[in-house]
C-alpha cells in the first residue's frame, strides 16, 4: 500500500497534515524524528514530509534526521522547519529573521509547474516562523516568495525535493489543500485508494501482531472513544480483550444498561461491570471543592481498575480510546509517555502493572472516529453522544454530592437529553446538560409558597471543546424544559439557562 510518511519534529500542526492526506484517500503515518533511519528505509514510502517545529536548527540540541534520506529518491517536502533543516543540512543558508513572520502573509508564485500547479499567481498562506532562508542549498530553484521571505518555497526538482517556509496544512493558508495535493498525486504520484476499510484492516492486522499471546483490558467509559477503541481491539484478539466498567455513582439515568447492552449483546464483547457507588460516594461524602471531586474521583478509579485488571491473567496491554486533539499539546517526539491524557492519569497504573498502551485512535480527529465506529458497525446513537466528563455528574451537583441530590440532577439531565433529541437539536450540539445549584429560591406552587432547589440548563456549540459559545435555543423548547424539570421533579422550582460562552466560563460548571 502507498503510503506518505510524515517526520514529526514536534509542530502542534503535523497531525492536521496526516489527515490533509487521508483525506485524500492516501494513507499517512506520523513517526517521530527519533526513528531509525533504517526504518523510513525499509518502509519505502511513496513520498515523506518532514513536519513543522519549535525548534531552530541553530539549537544546540535540535532536532535532526539522516542526510541519506534525500539520496533515496523519495520525494520530500519540508514545511517550515522541515525546510530551514533541508536547507541546514544540504548546505543553503538560514538565518535568524529580525521580524518573526507569524500569521498571513501574501504568497506571490514564481513557478507554476508542479507544486503550485493551478494556483493563482497570489494567495494567503500562514506563516509562523523566526528563523529564514537567505540562500538556497545547491541545485534549488525558487517557487515563490513574500515579503518577507525571498525564499517562502523551494525546490530541488532532480533529487525530487520540495520546501515550504508557511504551513500548507492550516485552513487559513487558502490553497493549502491544493499544495499538498499536488505533492501527494503530481510528485509522489500516489492514488487514492485509501479508506475506514483498510484502516481498520491494518490497526487490526497490526493489534493482533503487538498484543500476540496475552491479553489486553480497556476501560470503557460508555463514551465514543473508548466504545470505538473496544470494538476495533476486539476484532482484533477477540476474547483476550476484557473491557472493565466502573459504576461511580455518578453516571447519568440507565448509563451502565445502555453500555452492557451495547457491548455484551451487540459485540459480544468480554465486560465487567464493577459496582463501585458505594465506595464512590462514601469519598466524595462532603466534599465541595471541585478539584478535590474530580482528584478523588480520578484515584479512585484508577485503584478499582487496577485491582480489577489485577484478577485478569497474562494482561499486558491497556486499550485507550485518546484522540489526536487529546495528545496536541505534547510534543510527540519526546515519546509515548508525554502523550497520556492528564485527567485519565493512567501513567502509574502502567508502571505499577507493567502495562504498554494501545492507542488506535490516537492519529485521529473525532469526525474520523466516527467514520470508523460506522466501519465497525457501532450504531450512531453511540456515535453520535455528547461528550460526558470523567467525573461525572459530580461536577455538575454544585455543592455536597448525595443521592439525593444526584437522584434530582439525574431526572433533570434526562430531561434535557430527552428534550433535546426530540427537537433535533441534539445532533446539532457540542453538548447539552442540567446542573444543580447549591442554592434554593423561593416559588409559589398551587398556592402553597416553596422554598427548593434550582437547576440551570447549558447548551454549547463548540469544535472541540476549548472554546464554546451558548446555544440560541428556541423560547419553546427552553420553555418545554423547564415545565418538565419543575413538574416532574420533586424538590426544584426554577430553572435558569447558561448564557456564558468559553472563555470567560468552562463548559462544565466544575
Ligand atoms: P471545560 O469544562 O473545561 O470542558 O470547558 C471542556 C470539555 O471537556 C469535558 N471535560 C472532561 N472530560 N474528563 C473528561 O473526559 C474530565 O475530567 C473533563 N472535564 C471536562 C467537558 O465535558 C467538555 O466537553
Amino acid at each position: 500500500m502507498q503510503e506518505i510518511l510524515i517526520i514529526d519534529f514536534g509542530s502542534q500542526y503535523t497531525q492536521l497534515i496526516a489527515r490533509r492526506v487521508r483525506e485524500f484517500k492516501v494513507y499517512s503515518e506520523i513517526i517521530p524524528c527519533t526513528a531509525p533511519f533504517a526504518e523510513i528505509k525499509k518502509r519505502k514510502p511513496a513520498g515523506i514530509i518532514l513536519s513543522g517545529g519549535p525548534s531552530s536548527v541553530f539549537d544546540e540540541n535540535a532536532p535532526t534526521i539522516n542526510i541519506e534520506l534525500f539520496k533515496l529518491g523519495i520525494p520530500v517536502l519540508g514545511i517550515c522547519y522541515g525546510m530551514q533543516l533541508i536547507t541546514h543540512l544540504l548546505g543553503g543558508k538560514v538565518t535568524k529573521a529580525e521580524k518573526r513572520e507569524y500569521g498571513k502573509a501574501i504568497l506571490k508564485i514564481d513557478d507554476f509547474s508542479d507544486i503550485f500547479n493551478e494556483i493563482p499567481d497570489e494567495t494567503v498562506v500562514w506563516m509562523s516562523h523566526a528563523d529564514k532562508i537567505i540562500e538556497m542549498p545547491h541545485g534549488f530553484i525558487r517557487l515563490a516568495h513574500t515579503e518577507n521571505s525571498s525564499y517562502a518555497a523551494i525546490a530541488d526538482r532532480n533529487k525530487k525535493i520540495y520546501a515550504l517556509q508557511f504551513h500548507p496544512e492550516v485552513v487559513h493558508t487558502q490553497e493549502g489543500k491544493k499544495i499538498l495535493h499536488n505533492f501527494v498525486f503530481k510528485i509522489c504520484g500516489c492514488s487514492p485508494t485509501w479508506d475506514m476499510h483498510s484502516f481498520v484492516e491494518r490497526e487490526i492486522e497490526y493489534i493482533r501482531k503487538t498484543v500476540g499471546k496475552y491479553r489486553v483490558v480497556c476501560a470503557l467509559s460508555g463514551g465514543v472513544d473508548s466504545t470505538v477503541t473496544a470494538v476495533l481491539v476486539h476484532k482484533a484478539v477477540g476474547d483476550a480483550l476484557t473491557c472493565i466498567f466502573v459504576d461511580n455513582g455518578v453516571l447519568r439515568a440507565e448509563e451502565r444498561e445502555k453500555v452492557e447492552e451495547t457491548l455484551r449483546k451487540n459485540f459480544h464483547i468480554n465486560l465487567k461491570v464493577v459496582d463501585a457507588s458505594e465506595r464512590f460516594l462514601r469519598k466524595l461524602k462532603g466534599v465541595k471543592d471541585p478539584e478535590r471531586k474530580r482528584k478523588i474521583i480520578g484515584a479512585e478509579f484508577i485503584k478499582i481498575f487496577e485491582e480489577e485488571a489485577k484478577k485478569i491473567e497474562g494482561v499486558k496491554f491497556l486499550a485507550q480510546g485518546t484522540l489526536y486533539p487529546d495528545v496536541i499539546e505534547s510534543v510527540s517526539f519526546k515519546g509515548p509517555s508525554a502523550t497520556i491524557k492528564s485527567h485519565h492519569n493512567v501513567g502509574g497504573l502502567l508502571k505499577r502493572m507493567k502495562l504498554k498502551l494501545i492507542e488506535p485512535l490516537r492519529e485521529l480527529f473525532k469526525d474520523e472516529v466516527r467514520d470508523l465506529g460506522r466501519e465497525l458497525g457501532i450504531p450512531d446513537e453511540i456515535l453520535y453522544r455528547h461528550p460526558f466528563p470523567g467525573p461525572g455528574l459530580a461536577i455538575r451537583c454544585i455543592g455536597e454530592v448525595t443521592r439525593e441530590r444526584l437522584d434530582m440532577l439525574r431526572k433533570a439531565d434526562k430531561i434535557v437529553l430527552e428534550e433535546i433529541k426530540k427537537s433535533g437539536w441534539y445532533k446539532k450540539v457540542w453538548q447539552s446538560f442540567a446542573v444543580l445549584l447549591p442554592v434554593r429560591t423561593v416559588g409559589v406552587m398551587g398556592d402553597e409558597r416553596t422554598y427548593e432547589h434550582v437547576i440551570a440548563v447549558r447548551a454549547v456549540h463548540s469544535v472541540d471543546g476549548m472554546t464554546a459559545d451558548w446555544v440560541r435555543l428556541p423560547y419553546e423548547l427552553l420553555e418545554k424544559i423547564s415545565n418538565r424539570i419543575i413538574n416532574e421533579i420533586k424538590g426544584v422550582n426554577r430553572v435558569v439557562y447558561d448564557i456564558t460562552s468559553k472563555p470567560p466560563g468552562t463548559i462544565e460548571w466544575e
